[in-house]
């Protein structure tokens, strides 16, 4: 196995990268409340972003080309039953009993942090709070496959398991990705699969794990504004994101949190 380079410099710049974006959701939750709107939370991301740590919100103008506009908004906010990329709108008020994923990336010399968690307003459903904690299991099991020599099948192998043995369904449209001075690289890492298949994971890799789990069925279809992933069947949707770096003895969680203890 040869190690992939990575720089001390380029583990430095990942390294504040991704403590920036965590820094994010950690001044996001006490905003998440009922009554707010998704534009005024992305509002406050994106001055948080720009104007206190100096950043770039990397998703403001992200992708677009044949058929789909760029994304217009500093963070992804994904209410209840939409799975990913939602966008961020004065149309809708949070409200009692309702789920976020809240999904920032942020760009600090040139370097990406990329990471997302669940917000539960008020007293959620049952299912919904299981969901929630289920899928956080989940990106917690990927975590813990990863060291250099397991594969990228362990990952998804884990994430997998644990999703279907509580009757929830992993989405495969969406996965994990490299990440560094470019935001999507390769490799894909998908949240499903088999054991001891795939790639072999290198010491000084870096790239994301995020899974989205279904509490219905996986299938999904895609808004007309040419991004919100919905479920097919409506049932409530979980996600859950960090940014990792591959270590010698296993891996290193470059966006966690302060509530965090790996
Ligand atoms: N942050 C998402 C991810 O985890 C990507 C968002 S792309 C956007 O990969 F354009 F929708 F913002
Ligand atoms: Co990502
Ligand atoms: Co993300």
């Amino acid at each position: 196995m040869v190690a992939k380079a990575i720089s001390e410099q380029d583990i430095a710049g990942m390294r504040e990268a991704g403590r920036l974006a965590a820094s994010v959701l950690e001044m996001i939750g006490e905003h998440v409340v009922p009554g707010v709107t998704t534009e005024t939370l992305d509002q406050i991301c994106h001055d948080f972003i720009v104007n206190e740590i100096d950043c770039i919100p990397a998703p403001l103008n992200y992708g677009g080309g044949p058929g789909q506009a760029p994304f217009p908004k500093s963070i992804c906010t994904s209410v209840n039953h939409v799975i990913c990329h939602g966008i961020p709108t004065d149309k809708k008020s949070l409200k009692n009993g309702d789920s976020i994923n809240i999904d920032v990336t942020v760009i600090k010399n040139g370097y990406h942090g990329d990471t997302s968690k669940m917000f539960l307003l008020g007293k959620p459903s049952v299912l919904v709070e299981r969901l929630a904690r289920v899928t956080q299991e989940c990106l917690y099991l990927g975590i813990e496959a990863v060291k250099p020599g397991a594969t990228l099948g362990d990952i998804g192998h884990a994430i997998q398991k644990h999703a279907e043995a509580q009757n929830f369904s992993v989405v495969r449209e969406f996965c994990g990705h490299g990440i560094g001075k470019v935001f999507h690289d390769d490799p894909q890492i998908v949240h499903y699969g088999k054991a001891g298949k795939g790639d072999v994971i290198e010491l000084g890799q870096t790239f994301t794990i995020e899974p989205m789990i279904n509490a219905g069925k996986r299938d999904l279809r895609i808004l007309p504004d040419g991004w919100t992933a919905v479920t097919k069947d409506h049932k409530p949707s979980a996600q859950w994101e960090h940014t990792l770096l591959v270590t010698a003895d296993g891996v290193e969680v470059l966006t966690k949190r302060t509530e965090e203890s790996f």
